[in-house]
Order: structure tokens, then C-alpha cells, then sequence
């Protein structure tokens, strides 16, 4: 394993080892593995973020490596330079990167043409690192996922709804995707996973019956915005608030990748309510990334 692309590409061993991983190095930060010592590693962010370049800048530095973050709007990148020729320059010169752009393609080439680990940090198809840390989020608070039972709410064709679709095949918990009918996943989507093994339901209360991780996400991800008047009305039932939350199991838990928007796909209540979930979930990025950058450069 050299790079960490999307969640469809890995094992359930893989999965299981970065997480317990993970919730090793959480227990003790200050005795990391200096497996990037001497190491120069980029962030190259083609779109915003808060947790990722964060967790991802004290990560690095944390496990003996220097980082240099490298906005698209900086480099030749965004004035087009192609993704191909930008990965054989870095790769002559880093010793790792991390990509958070569009199109799922473009980490793929960069991995390729460049030769050193390469990590997904968000694309248009997936968000693998933050479905690592809620996996380890979800172990630590109910002590695995075997037998649970997980409900995606909002917009079910998103990165991180698909992200979520493939941990469910690779690892066997039950997964409802919980959508109205234009935010179910596609069609051509649905057809590379395996049949049978999600449930996609188009009536909120029934999607969250028997619950116990009941998530969302934003319902306009980046790159959406000039969808956010349709996105918002057609997805206004989908709203996680204490009414809906009466349908899911006692002590059900409430996740959310963040940003929220309150008021939209969450109420402030429920976010206050399970804030102590939604910010280990954020906290977690750190440790399970480091656990993501050892697997990957590790000497086999
Ligand atoms: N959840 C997440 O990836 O957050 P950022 O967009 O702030 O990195
Ligand atoms: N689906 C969201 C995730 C943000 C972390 C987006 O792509 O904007």
C-alpha cells in the first residue's frame, strides 16, 4: 500500500489495521514514530478546509517531516498546467503529498506520475481520510461496527456518502443511504457495488429507524454552490433534529464530518447535543492520518 486513493481500493485488513493504528498513536502524541524524518511533504488544495490542513500540517511535523502547504490558486497548477506534469516536478523533489481537489482522476495521475505516497484529501467521488477517523471515532464510542447499523442523511450521492458506501462493503455493517429521490447515488455508481449490500431509503423517518450512527453531511459540497437554492429545498425533510432522532435506537449516536451548517442538514440543538462526537470525529483526523501516512510509507 503506497498511496491512500479511496476507501473503494482498500482491504478490510487495511482498514482495520489503520484504525487500530490510529487509536494507538492518539494515546500518546509526543511518542510518534519519526517516520518522516528528513522528509518534505506538500498539501496541494484545490478547494477550502479547516480540519484537513490542519490535522494534515501538525500531523506531518508530528511524525518528523516538513510541509508545505501549496494552494492551487498559487501554483502553475491553477493557471493550468497539467496535473501529469506538475506530479513528475513534485516527485523529483518531495517525498510525499496530500490532494484535495476535484476530480477523483487527478489524484490518480499525480500518485502515478509522481512516484511518491500519495493521499486523497477530499475529491468530487470520496473522502477517504475522514470515513478513517469516524470508523475509529465509532470504535472508541461503541466499540466497533460490527452488527451496528449506520444511516447517511442528505445528499446520498456525495463524496462522502460513497465513501461511506464502500466502508459498508469492505467491512459488513448495515448502511441505509437516506435520500430523496434526486440525491440518491447513481445509477452507474450503484452499478460497481455489489448488490444487496446497502439499503437506499426515500422517507427520513424510516431511514433512521433502528439506528445507531445516524450522520450528515453539508448538503451543498464544494463545487455545488450554484445548486444551493434546489439542494437546500428538496433536502429541507432530511434535517437531523430531535423529532427525526426519536426514530432512531436509545443512545444512538450523531455524527457530521463539518463544516455544519445549522439550521440546514443539523439543528443547533442536536449539534450541541452530540458535540462531544462531532469534535472527536474532527480530533480523530489527526491521529488516524498519521496512522494513513506510516502504512503508507512503510518499508515493506
Ligand atoms: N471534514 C473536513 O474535511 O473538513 P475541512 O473541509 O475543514 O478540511
Ligand atoms: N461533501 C463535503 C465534505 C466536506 C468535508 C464537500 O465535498 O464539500
Amino acid at each position: 500500500m503506497n498511496h491512500l486513493l479511496s476507501i473503494e481500493e482498500l482491504s478490510r485488513e487495511q482498514i482495520e489495521k489503520i484504525v487500530d493504528l490510529g487509536c494507538e498513536l492518539k494515546k500518546d502524541r509526543k511518542a510518534s514514530p519519526q517516520v518522516l524524518t528528513g522528509q518534505q511533504w506538500a498539501l496541494i488544495f484545490s478547494k477550502s478546509s479547516t480540519r484537513t490542513r490542519v490535522s494534515f500540517e501538525v500531523g506531518i511535523r508530528e511524525l518528523g517531516g516538513s510541509v508545505m502547504f501549496l494552494s492551487s490558486a498559487d501554483i502553475q497548477l491553477g493557471r493550468g498546467e497539467p496535473i501529469k506534469d506538475t506530479a513528475r516536478v513534485m516527485g523529483r523533489m518531495i517525498h510525499g503529498a496530500v490532494i484535495r481537489t476535484f476530480a477523483q482522476q487527478d489524484v490518480v495521475d499525480f500518485a502515478q506520475y509522481s512516484g511518491i505516497p500519495t493521499i486523497n484529501a477530499l475529491t468530487d467521488d470520496e473522502h477517504p481520510c475522514q470515513v478513517i477517523a469516524d470508523l475509529q471515532t465509532i470504535k472508541e464510542r461503541l466499540g466497533g461496527w460490527q452488527g451496528k447499523r449506520l444511516c447517511f442523511l442528505g445528499d446520498g450521492d456525495c463524496n462522502m456518502a460513497r465513501s461511506w458506501i464502500w466502508a459498508s462493503v469492505h467491512l459488513g455493517f448495515e448502511l441505509v443511504i437516506g435520500a430523496p429521490k434526486a440525491f440518491q447515488p447513481q445509477e452507474s455508481f450503484m452499478q460497481r457495488v455489489p448488490s444487496g449490500t446497502i439499503r437506499i431509503v426515500d422517507d427520513p423517518a424510516e431511514a433512521v429507524r433502528g439506528c445507531d450512527v445516524v450522520y450528515t453531511d453539508v448538503w451543498v459540497s464544494m463545487g455545488k454552490e450554484a445548486e444551493s437554492a434546489d439542494r437546500i429545498e428538496t433536502l429541507k425533510p432530511w434535517q437531523i433534529n430531535s423529532e427525526l432522532l426519536k426514530h432512531a435506537n436509545q443512545g444512538a449516536i450523531v455524527m457530521h464530518c463539518l463544516p455544519a451548517y445549522r439550521g440546514k442538514e443539523i439543528t443547533d440543538e442536536v449539534m450541541e447535543a452530540h458535540a462531544d462526537v462531532i469534535f472527536e470525529q474532527a480530533e480523530n483526523r489527526l491521529h488516524a492520518q498519521k496512522a494513513i501516512i506510516v502504512e503508507i510509507t512503510r518499508k515493506s
